[in-house]
Formats: C-alpha cells, structure tokens, sequence
C-alpha cells in the first residue's frame, strides 16, 4: 500500500474492532543480562528469543540498540533491550518502560488504528506534546505488521498485527 492511499480517506469515526489488547511492554536497561536474569529469578520470566540485528526504523526510534530479548510468564510479556548510553541508574526517575505495544486482530485493524490517530490528530481537538506522527506501517520477517504513534504526552505506542496471535 502506498503512503499515499494510507493517508487519503475519509474519516471514520467508530472503534477498529473489539478495541487492541495489551501485546508486550517494553523495558529499556543499561544492562540487559541483569535484566533478564532478575524478570527470570524475580517472576519466573522464561526467554523466549533474541535479536542483535534491527530494522532501519528501529534504529531511528531507539539510537544505540544493541539487543532485544523477550521474557514471557503466563500472564504477560516482556522486550528487554538494551542501548548504548543509558545511564546505570534512572535520573530523576526517569522511566524505563519504553513504549506500549497493543495488538490487533488483523491486519485491516491496524491500518484503521492508524487512520484513527491521524483522524484525531487532524481534528485538533487534542494538544500534542510532540509533533511526530505515526511510522509507516512496517513486516518483519515474520509476517508480523507494526506502527508506532505517540500519545498526546509523547508515550510511545506500539500497534501490531501478530498472524496467528503468536
Ligand atoms: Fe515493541
């Protein structure tokens, strides 16, 4: 799909689908094996895969990424990754969840998700802490579809179409 036909539409007002579910958080660390080793020792985290290569986008959004491993436990899952030149320690308390990834039910429902955003953001109904507006639509290897768009105070949203729901 061009991004021409993703950005030309009507506006359509009514919720994609059930609504997104929560996919995975994000958490970003100095140090990635204490991290894993803790959500493992800590929750019984299990690994499930890692990644030392990364998209184009990826390294646009998070300079300085270096890997990415992904613990589950029953009830949720986990992206630790970790970058080059974070701080060992929060300042200020700054956060370290990332971004929030909600996942949809087919692929139609992201792209709707994201004409949705778009939708409100041209409305100016809302005050954007940043000016940024969604990634394209990206397909890994995997089949798996994303987008990232940010909410009004700048948290980074993650939307994703997993076939099969993996
Ligand atoms: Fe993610």
């Amino acid at each position: 799909m061009s991004q021409l036909e993703v950005e030309s539409h009507r506006p359509d007002r009514s919720v994609p689908g059930a609504g997104p579910t929560v996919h995975h958080i994000a958490v970003q660390t100095a140090d990635l094996a204490n991290s894993v080793a803790w959500y493992r020792d800590f929750l019984g985290c299990r690994e499930t895969w890692s990644l030392e290569r990364f998209s184009d986008e990826t390294r646009r959004r998070l300079p300085g990424i270096r890997r990415l491993t992904e613990v589950v436990s029953d009830g949720f899952r986990l992206h630790l990754f970790e970058r080059d030149g974070l701080a060992a320690a929060p300042i200020d308390g700054g956060p370290s969840v990332q971004h929030l990834c909600l996942s949809t039910a087919s692929a139609e429902e992201l792209r709707r998700w994201r004409r949705r955003w778009l939708d409100l953001f041209a409305s100016g109904r809302y005050r954007f802490a940043l000016p940024d507006r969604p990634t394209r639509i990206d397909t890994d290897d995997r089949g798996v579809q994303s987008f990232y768009a940010l909410d009004v105070n700048g948290l980074e949203l993650e939307f994703t179409y997993v076939p099969g729901g993996g």
